[in-house]
């Protein structure tokens, strides 16, 4: 029986169960209903509904399945794949094997091609040009110290990187300034990027030292240019206008000054009542797989944008213990960690949860007209086109009942699944963690090959994937790799779940091996990472946990030049288990 079997019970059903209570008061968190008992209860509570009671058999089913898998081991696919697999998996709704395989975010669907409206890129060419005319024009001598300020600087260092990086798929959005380096004869440059191989337009910065020279005529020549983030005078960006008082005992600003994930505040009473809010209360969904997060959250945002109200958003999320280092589960953790808040803020209209509840609280009248007006919706089956005429100030979903009815995403399934459309741009992953990404990109100068090599609960698992485990043993990878990527000693990402890091010592005489964990100074406590983190939770550090480890690997991964797969170029297994690679 297909899972889909769902969408056919009676939508018109009567109200799951009324918990209208009264409505002056106020909401309070509540914990999930976790675990299979639920399960067991709404079997028996269900059972004169034949179909429902099928449906919750194969919930039930699902969730034995569920059980009996190893901790997963997220795979990671390309992004075409993932728009495949994804159309084909979710409109079913499971989210059986949790994580298993990363959501694509918004950035990995713009499908709009380069037609910058974002910021013009300096044109190989024309940097030569602004070259060569400064070289001509001016002032030279050649026995003058090197002053960085000197426009031949900056010239000289643009036509360097566009040549030295035309290939590597980098566009140069903005150069700032050159500042000088610690010695006579070297200049720090800083300047905004971003990577073709990205299909967002984020942008992101690398500062390096050049050593110049004065060459033919008046040009000056770059003799030596440092590694990424190498020319740290040029580090801190330009301090912004209006922030002129540098107390020393300030902290320094963060060093992604174009990160600006902070909360937006209703400003004041007048406009809280003025506004619409869509507020979901916490459901099933809390500390489940983060991809069905996601859809879930997603649904949120898509009723809220179809209402035309305000999404209230809880940033507290709860990291399934499949992504925990001790298998339990983690509450506690901020939607900063992983996704991008400040695009999301910008794409779409949210509050977050703790302020909207603190000035809903503030300003609600008792009686009187001065009364915040609310509706209730008990159960997902009061559909979104039911309240689209509702004009009460808050619509408040309370997620009643017990797995899977209180799931957030059950909103948008069914007639509804026709009308909301779930905002997928407004989702990007973390800019912090992009950081890292950038950064390992950027040690191997974006010249890099990749490989994927999936094993962990999949390799174990003779029945779903019989020759995995062989496909990807040392012998073998050392056997074909090679044979992929044939260019000798080239640079070799390796993405993968294998937890054991000497397993891929064999393909060191054939590559340069990078690997995630030679990375870790990227994260560690005295990282760039770390104090971004720290300062968003109060000061407790926080852990570089599986699921950042995934993402930093897979984006690493999809940068590389040339990819090898493990299901489509080590094994002829298929990535959903036996039978499964032509659904
Ligand atoms: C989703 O449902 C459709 C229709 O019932 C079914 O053909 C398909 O196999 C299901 N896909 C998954 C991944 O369960
Ligand atoms: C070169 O000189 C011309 C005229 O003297 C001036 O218009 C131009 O801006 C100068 N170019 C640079 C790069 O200084
Ligand atoms: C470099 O040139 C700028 C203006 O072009 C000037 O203000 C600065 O004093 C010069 N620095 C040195 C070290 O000569
Ligand atoms: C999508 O690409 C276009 C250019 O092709 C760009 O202007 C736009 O900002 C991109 N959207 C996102 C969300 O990155
Ligand atoms: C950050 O964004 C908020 C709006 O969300 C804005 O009010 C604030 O001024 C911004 N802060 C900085 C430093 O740009
Ligand atoms: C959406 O709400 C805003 C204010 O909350 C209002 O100005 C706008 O007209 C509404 N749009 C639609 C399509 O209802
Ligand atoms: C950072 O970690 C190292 C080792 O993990 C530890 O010795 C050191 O005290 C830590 N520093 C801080 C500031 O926490
Ligand atoms: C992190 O913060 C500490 C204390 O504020 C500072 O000394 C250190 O330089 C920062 N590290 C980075 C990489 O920014
Ligand atoms: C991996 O397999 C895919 C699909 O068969 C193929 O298009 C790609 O070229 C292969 N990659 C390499 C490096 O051979």
């Amino acid at each position: 029986m297909s899972s889909s079997d769902q969408d056919d019970h009676d939508e018109d059903a009567p109200l799951f169960r009324a918990n209208s209570g009264d409505d002056d008061d106020h909401p309070r968190r509540r914990s999930s209903p976790v675990g299979e008992v639920p399960v067991a209860q709404s079997i028996i509570k269900a059972a004169s509904n034949v179909c429902f009671s099928l449906f919750v058999l194969a919930v039930l089913v699902v969730t034995v399945v569920a059980v009996t898998y190893q901790p997963p081991d997220p795979w990671l696919q390309s992004s075409a794949a993932i728009t495949t697999s994804l159309s084909r998996v979710l409109p079913n709704s499971t989210f059986l094997l949790p994580d298993d395989s990363l959501l694509p975010t918004g950035e990995d669907f713009n499908s709009s091609s380069s037609t910058p409206s974002a910021p013009r890129r300096d044109d190989p060419d024309q940097a030569t040009a602004t070259a060569t005319a400064a070289a001509v024009n001016g002032t030279c001598d050649p026995d003058a110290p090197l002053n960085c300020s000197d426009p031949r600087v900056l010239a000289a260092v643009k036509a360097f990187n566009a040549k030295a990086f035309f290939r590597r798929s980098i566009v140069f959005l903005s150069y700032e300034a050159p500042v000088p380096g610690p010695k006579p004869g070297e200049c720090d440059v800083a300047w905004r990027f971003r990577n073709r191989r990205e299909k967002s337009w984020r942008r992101y910065r690398d500062y390096r030292r050049f050593t110049l020279v004065p060459g033919d005529g008046c040009a000056l020549d770059i003799n030596r240019v440092g590694k990424f983030r190498s020319g740290t005078n040029a580090a801190r960006p330009p301090r912004q206008k209006g922030s002129k008082n540098r107390n020393p005992r300030i902290a320094p600003p963060p060093v992604d000054a174009e990160i600006n994930d902070t909360i937006p505040i209703v400003g004041s009473e007048a406009e809280f009542r003025r506004g619409k809010y869509l507020y979901y209360m916490r459901g099933g969904d809390h500390c489940k797989s983060m991809n069905q997060f996601i859809w879930s959250f997603l649904c949120g945002l898509g009723e809220a944008k179809f209402l035309n109200r305000t999404f209230v958003m809880d940033l507290n999320m709860c990291l399934s213990g499949a992504h925990t280092d001790n298998g339990k589960d983690e509450d506690g953790k901020d939607f900063r960690y992983y996704f991008d808040f400040e695009h999301l803020k910008e794409s779409v209209s949210v509050v977050e949860e703790g302020d909207f509840l603190k000035d809903w609280k503030r300003w609600d009248k008792k009686k009187g007209p001065g009364r915040i007006s609310v509706r209730k919706v008990p159960s997902y089956k009061v559909t979104p086109m039911q309240l689209k005429r509702d004009k009460s100030n808050i619509i408040w979903r309370l997620f009643d009942g017990q797995e899977p009815e209180n799931y957030w995403y059950r909103v948008c399934e069914g007639r509804a699944a026709k009308v909301i459309q779930r905002p997928w741009y407004a989702i990007w992953k973390s800019k912090r963690l992009m950081n890292i990404v950038t950064e390992i990109a950027g040690r191997m100068d974006w010249d890099y090959d990749g490989l994927h090599v999936i094993r962990g609960w999949k390799a174990q698992n003779k029945q779903m994937y019989p020759n995995l485990d062989a496909d990807t043993s040392p012998e073998a990878l050392v056997d074909k790799v090679p044979k992929l990527i044939k260019q000798p000693m080239r640079n070799l990402y390796i993405a993968t779940n294998e937890p054991f890091y000497n397993y891929f010592d064999k393909l060191r005489s054939y590559f340069h091996v990078h690997l995630l964990d030679d990375y870790k100074e990227l994260w560690s406590n005295s990282s760039e990472w770390y104090n971004e983190t720290t300062t968003l939770s109060g000061g407790r550090p926080v852990p570089f946990d599986a699921y950042m480890r995934v993402i930093v690997d897979t984006e690493v991964f999809y940068r590389a030049k040339t990819q090898v797969e493990t299901f489509n170029n080590l094994t002829r297994d298929c990535k959903d288990g036996i039978n499964t690679c032509n659904l």
